[in-house]
């Protein structure tokens, strides 16, 4: 079947699906976008609401779906399955969440979908793997959300302190989307200025203040969920920044979850690392240079993935 580019699907319409879906709605991509929920009702009612924004947006057809409608996708964003409590760590979400995925991807690969399946629901990057392997797509089709969106609070917060627009911030979290994330300092900049020379001209943060913006960007699921039981608008930015990326073959750096093939003496996990990002997917996966203390993370990080992974026997 042809693969319609401006068509795409959203599985799971709870609030992290039904807000990717309203800032989809608003970029003008698609020219139709599929709703798709274990509970019918819920993806109908979402369809509906949806919908009556449209005279104000772009002209497009959003309806709750069913698989069959996920053939010719051009791309499927896979956002169902249960999120964390309070208290919980994405890790916890494991069991629960693979166990929808295994339920999901028979559907979409019995119906011959060859298009890009992005995947959203935590743990994004366990679930990543699981889903490059149980699909038998190309691992280029088949990536996370990552720390796309830990990127954008760490350009948000570093912006914040350094009073400056924060999409002059150059810099990365890699690694995790998780607890073991990293921020590589090394090579972060501000409109091509050196982070640590910027901070200098603007007198702070120091290596203190950097390291309390890294643990705030890695805390900042726990602090939303603790205030309002849930985070979905920034991860709905980052995945209409994603879908752009792709439906403009933009070819834009960005630390979606990818599988390792040999970067940084890795394999047989997804992470985030910088990879370019266009039409077909992710089309290659850039090792960065990174100074020892990151490269140490980095590879801590995946050790960490690694042994989930083997724990949950995928
Ligand atoms: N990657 C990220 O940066 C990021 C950010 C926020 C949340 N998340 C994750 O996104 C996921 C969804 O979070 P949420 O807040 O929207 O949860 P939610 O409970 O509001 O919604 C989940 C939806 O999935 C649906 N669902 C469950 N099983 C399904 C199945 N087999 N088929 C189709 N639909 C099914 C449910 O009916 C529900 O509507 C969670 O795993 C959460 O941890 C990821």
């Amino acid at each position: 079947m042809m693969i319609d580019v401006r068509k795409a699907a959203i599985i799971g319409c709870g609030f992290v699906g039904a807000s990717i879906a309203f800032s989809l709605m608003q970029r003008g991509l698609y020219s139709e976008l599929v709703l798709i929920d274990s509970d019918r009702e819920k993806a109908a009612g979402e369809a509906m609401d949806l919908s009556h924004g449209l005279p104000y947006a772009a002209s497009m057809q959003i309806y709750a779906g069913t698989y069959d409608d996920t053939a010719d996708c051009s791309m499927v964003i896979l956002a169902a399955g249960a999120s964390q409590k309070p208290g919980e760590t994405r890790l916890d979400l494991i069991g629960r969440n693979t166990a929808i995925l295994r339920r999901i991807l028979p559907e979409l690969t019995g119906r011959g979908f060859q298009g890009i399946l992005l995947v959203v629901s935590n743990p994004v990057d366990v679930l990543t793997y699981a889903a490059w392997r149980l699909s038998g797509l190309p691992a280029g089709q088949v990536f996370g959300s990552g720390t796309v969106l830990d990127t954008a609070r760490l350009k948000y917060l570093l912006g914040q302190e350094l009073g400056v627009d924060s999409r002059n911030v150059h810099a990365a979290i890699l690694g995790e989307h998780g607890d073991s994330e990293l921020a590589v300092w090394s090579s972060a900049n501000i409109s091509s200025i050196d982070l640590d020379r910027f901070c200098q001209l603007r007198g702070r943060p120091d290596r203190a203040g950097l390291d309390r913006i890294y643990r705030e960007v890695r805390d900042s699921a726990y602090e939303i969920i603790r205030r309002k039981g849930a985070t979905y608008y920034g991860i709905a930015m980052a995945v209409a920044r994603i879908a752009e990326c792709i439906v403009r073959d933009e070819r834009a750096m960005l630390p979606v979850s990818v599988l390792l093939q040999g970067q940084y003496g890795l394999d047989g996990l997804c992470l985030s690392i910088p990879a370019i990002v266009g039409r077909n997917g992710v089309e290659s996966v850039l090792e960065i240079p990174l100074d020892p203390g990151e490269r140490q993370a980095l590879l801590d990080s995946a050790a960490r993935l690694k042994a989930v992974i083997r724990d949950a026997g995928l």
